[in-house]
Formats: structure tokens, sequence, C-alpha cells
């Protein structure tokens, strides 16, 4: 499988080191405008590759099967159109769009793209996730009432461009970095979310920052509590600036006989019942090779090789463009509840 990288900066270059690692596979272009990401991405990929300033003359060239889509959120829309002109199939970075409009667009030519289309919602992919899910749907809580999801870590890395500093460019951090959550707790729930509420503002990160006299905008910590039309209630637990914290991540789910949490980077999943009341905890190891081909638990590895498989088997995506559009929508929505104070119904979205 050939690998054309659009975007070598920090991302597309852990997807290039998880590519490096899995058998019959390689990166064989890249494409960026900046230097300094050109070189990181060829020293960093292995063997001839071809390098280029213009994603197009990757796209024009004949030397990829597949291109993966590692640029800034806001150019998404207009890098995807280009792609939808051809047949490569295509992992997409989250979110798939910036906007409603844009996200609806991609998804409806998604639909109808010959190659694979997949969106990189890539953490249903670290293997205690994988197994904490498995757990809930095998009805390890019994009938599933209630998930939660805490992701509490450092502020926004810098960017090159510093695009990450302003919710135009990203969609807005409940966009930006909670897609990855949302699109978690359809996943889990297997159900739509019908409302969400929720609080949050930009507390502490990036305000003695200034980019060209502007203040940046984003959010960096909110609650947002999602209604499912089973009944099952979600809530996420967002904090960027809780470095002093002893798992980045951690989820549970709450039946009716029992409960799970998985705590990352621990990589434990904890089990209890009620009856006997007890709790037990199972380690997840992860390969060393793969924990230290990128910041993600290993999620971009297993992200890849399943991408690999609905391309071998001519589909389906696990994650589809319908999926990434859901995400963006549920992140606008809650958006829209801080910033207009009230509970926002999935419908204003027509979903
Ligand atoms: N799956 C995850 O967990 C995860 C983690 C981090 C970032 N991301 C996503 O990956 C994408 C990239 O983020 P990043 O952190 O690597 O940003 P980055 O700024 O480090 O890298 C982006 C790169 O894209 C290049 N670029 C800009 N416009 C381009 C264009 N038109 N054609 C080709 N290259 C172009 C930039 O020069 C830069 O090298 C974003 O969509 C981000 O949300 C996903």
């Amino acid at each position: 499988m050939r690998y054309g990288i659009i975007g070598s900066g920090m991302m597309g270059i852990e997807h290039i080191m998880n590519i490096n690692i899995i058998p019959g596979a390689r990166v064989t272009a890249i494409a960026d405008p900046h230097q300094g990401s050109r070189d990181w991405g060829r020293a960093t990929a292995e063997g001839e590759i071809a390098v280029h300033e213009d994603y197009r003359d990757m796209l024009a060239s004949g030397a990829v099967d597949a291109v993966i889509v590692a640029t800034p959120n806001y150019t998404h829309a207009a890098v995807l159109d280009d792609i939808f002109e051809t047949s490569l199939h295509v992992l997409c970075e989250k979110p798939l769009c910036t906007t409603l409009e844009d996200a609806r667009k991609a998804a409806a030519r998604a639909e109808t793209h010959k190659g694979v289309f997949w969106v990189g919602m890539e953490y249903r992919y670290m293997p205690p996730v994988t197994r904490f899910v498995e757990e809930v749907h095998g009805g390890r809580t019994g009938r599933l009432k209630m998930f939660a999801i805490r992701e509490h870590r450092f502020p926004f890395l810098k960017k090159i461009g510093d695009w990450n500093r302003f919710s135009r460019n990203t969609g807005g951090t409940l966009v930006e970095k909670s897609c990855h959550y949302f699109d978690m707790m359809r996943h889990v729930v297997q159900s739509e979310p019908v409302r969400i509420y929720a609080s949050g503002g930009q507390d502490v990160n990036h305000l003695d920052e200034h980019y060209d006299g502007a203040v940046p905008d984003i959010l960096d910590n909110a609650f947002v509590i999602v209604d499912f039309a089973n009944g099952v209630r979600a809530m996420h637990d967002l904090c960027m600036f809780a470095e002093g914290s002893r798992n980045q991540e951690e989820m549970s789910a709450v039946g009716d006989t029992g409960k799970i949490e998985c705590l990352i980077p621990e990589s434990n999943l904890v089990f209890g019942t009620r009856q006997p009341k007890k709790v037990d905890v199972e380690h997840v190891a992860v390969r060393d090779d793969v924990l230290k081909a990128g910041y993600h638990h290993g999620a971009s590895y297993y992200q890849h090789l399943a991408f690999q498989r609905a391309i071998r088997e001519n589909g389906p995506a696990q994650v589809t463009a319908d999926d990434g559009l859901r995400a963006v929508a549920m992140g606008l929505a809650a958006h829209r509840s801080i910033d207009e104070g009230r509970p926002v119904p999935m419908s204003e979205f027509g979903l």
C-alpha cells in the first residue's frame, strides 16, 4: 500500500511513524507548503519518497494508493474537494471540517467516492478503549445508563502559523478536541444524541498571547451533558490546564448491574459489580514499538490496520464521513449551548 501524506506536521509525522512499522505499507510521497515540515517528513519516512509543495501534484502523480489528510482543520474542506475528484482511499484527520455546511458537503461527496473514506477518530483504537467498548457492548455493566469521559491535560501545543489559537481555524475547542469524545459517546451508547447542554470558557490558557494584536479565543474548559435517544446520559469533562493529573483520559460506563472504568495512560480497566460489591483491575498491555510511534496510546497504529483492512476488503469504513459530520455537529451544539445559555436540541442541526 503506497501512502501519500498531505501535511507533514505533528500528526502527519505520527502517521508516517506508524506506517513505517506496518509490513506491506510505505509512505511514497509527502506534500506540505512548509519547508521545515517537508524536511521532517522526508527524515521520518523510510526509503525513497517524492516530496511536493502542492498536494495537487501528489494527487496527479499516480504514485499513491491512499492519502492521509493531516492539514489544519480549516483546510480540510478545500483539500477534500480536490481528493473527491480522484478515486484514492482517504483517511481524513478529525474534525472532518470546521463548519456544518462544509461537513455536510464532504459527507455527501464521500457517499459516492470510489475509494474508502475514513475519518480519523482514532481514540476508538487505543487498545484499552477497544476492550472497554467490547466489555460494555458485551453486557458487563448490565444495561448501560451513564457514560462519562474526562480529558484533563496540558494546553494546546504551538503550531506552524499558530492556526490552533483561533476558533475560526479549529471549529472551536469542542469541535477540534472533543469531536473524539462525541464520536466515542455515539460509539459506546449506540444511539443518537437528542439534546446537548454545556458550560465552558477560556479561563486560564493563552490569555497573554497576541497574534497580530488579537488574543486567542479558544475555550480551555467545559462540562458537556448529552441526552441520547435511548435514554442513556453522557457527560464530557474537558480541562486543558490540568497537567497535574494521574491519567489524561478517564471513561466510566455505569449500567444497572455494574461499572467499568478505562484509565489512560495507566492502561487499566476497572471492573466493578454491585452484587457482590467488588472491584477488579485488569491491565491492557500495548506493544512498546506501537506506543513509541505516536502520542495516542497506540491508536494510530491500530486505526491504520483497520483502515487497511477496509481497503483490502473493499469497505466498509468503520468511521465514516457521516460519523465525522455528527461529531462536528455535537461540538457545534455544545458551543451554541455555552454561547446562548440553553439546552440545544440536535434537531437545530437537522440531525
Ligand atoms: N487524531 C488525533 O488525535 C490528532 C492529533 C493532533 C492533530 N490532529 C489533526 O491533524 C491535523 C493536523 O494537525 P497537526 O497537529 O499535525 O498540525 P501542524 O500544524 O503540526 O501540521 C499541519 C501541517 O499541514 C501543513 N499544511 C498547511 N496547509 C497545507 C496544505 N494546503 N497542503 C499541505 N499541507 C498543508 C502545515 O504546513 C503543517 O506542516 C488537524 O486536523 C488536527 O486536528 C489529530
